[in-house]
């Protein structure tokens, strides 16, 4: 038994490979660190869709059509109950729509992740939500729905570059969970929302709003390593670090970091992150010396994501924004490879009485 999974291969897939050892991550034949600094969304669904949907248009008409689903779906949020926190107006948005198996239901589910966010987010401000304009980019169009004002092209690119870095990254907890039900062939929304479920656990994705909250509360460079020493001497795990696979440095948080220094107005910040950074590299290493806990993904998505004036109610939807890539690529891969998931469990409970 393996109660983690750990030491369980459970798929063969074409789509991403997690090298733990070395920190390395390549989706679909690209180092993250090159798909971050030169793809935008559309690229990177193309990229993830291909091997799975022989009706893929090429990548230009692939946006048009992302952008003409975006349309299509803000309809849906007149339906959305006002008083939902975001992530459970992503999660209700998206289980409205149509299920089943077709590129139009991969394209929906991607359109509508930002059309429901950004909804969702100026609802709670008590903001009107804003149409979206298929004529944008994506990322250019998820951040004027939330402000309101067309972002300038470094903001697009770095929001480009968070989506692209997260769009897939193996058999994580959320992915494992939509092929799960996938292989159910319940349909693309049901694992969807099968997987934004499994994200929005702390110990997954939703790691990035704890992480500003421990910047925040630390306040000034001084205060990092009492603050950490109190928050171990409690039992805390310290959000942003430590990964199941990685025993280095997840590859993902110099992309993200490299994507938050090409923005203007940052340098400060950073500074202070890499402070805070260095002092828990620092404690974890003296408290699990045999265990390598290094900085994750969630690390610098916090700070980017900050940055580029989300919400941290937000963060955990932007990351689905961008995963929703890898959870429709995989339960298609699953659906054309692989057969209903089924483990086994040993019984430890009560013996029946004999009569
Ligand atoms: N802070 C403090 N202690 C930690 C941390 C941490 N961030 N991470 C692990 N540890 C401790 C564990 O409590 C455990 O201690 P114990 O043996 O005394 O119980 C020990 O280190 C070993 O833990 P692992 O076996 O490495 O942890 P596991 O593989 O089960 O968990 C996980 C990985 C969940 C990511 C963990 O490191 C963690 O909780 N990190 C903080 C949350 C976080 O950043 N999550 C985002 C992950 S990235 C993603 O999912 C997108």
């Amino acid at each position: 038994m393996d109660s983690g999974l750990e030491n369980v291969v459970a798929a063969e897939t074409v789509l991403s490979d997690v090298d733990g050892q070395n920190g390395r991550l390549v989706i679909c034949g690209w180092p993250v660190e090159l798909l971050a600094a030169s793809m935008a969304y559309e690229d990177a669904a193309h990229l993830l869709w291909r091997e799975f949907f022989d009706d893929l248009p090429d990548v230009r008409t692939l946006g048009a059509r992302l952008g003409a689903a975006r349309a299509e779906v803000f309809r849906h949020v007149q339906a959305l109950p006002e008083a939902l926190d975001v992530i459970a107006a992503l999660r209700v948005g998206w289980a409205m729509l149509p299920d089943d198996e077709s590129l139009e239901a991969a394209l929906r589910l991607a359109a509508a992740g930002p059309v429901f966010t950004a909804a969702a987010v100026r609802r709670a401000r008590g903001e009107a939500p804003i149409a979206p304009d298929p004529d944008l980019s994506h990322s250019a169009d998820f951040l004027r729905m939330l402000t309101g004002r067309v972002p300038d092209q470094s903001e697009a690119r770095a929001l480009d570059a968070y989506l692209v870095t997260v769009c897939d990254h193996g058999l994580n907890a959320s992915t494992f969970a939509a092929r799960v039900i996938a292989s159910t062939r319940a349909g693309l929304v049901s694992s969807v929302v099968g997987g934004l479920s499994a994200l929005k656990g702390p110990l997954h994705g939703g790691a990035p709003g704890p992480v500003l909250d421990m910047i925040d509360a630390i306040g000034v460079p001084e205060n990092a390593e009492a603050w950490i020493d109190g928050a171990l001497a409690r039992g805390d795990r310290l959000m942003g670090f430590g990964h199941r696979v990685y025993r280095v440095r997840d590859p993902r948080a110099d992309a993200l970091k490299a994507a938050l220094a090409r923005l203007p107005g940052t340098s400060g910040r950073i500074r202070f992150a890499e402070h805070i950074e260095r002092a828990v590299l620092g404690r974890l290493a003296k408290k699990y010396p045999q265990r390598k806990l290094e900085t994750n993904v969630e690390f610098y998505t916090a700070l980017l994501l900050e940055a580029l004036g989300l919400p941290r109610e937000a963060f955990t939807p932007v990351f689905a924004c961008g995963r929703v890539l890898g959870w429709t690529a995989h339960a298609r891969e699953q659906i054309a490879e692989g057969r209903l998931v089924r483990p086994r469990s040993v019984y430890r409970g009560a013996v029946p009485v004999p009569a």
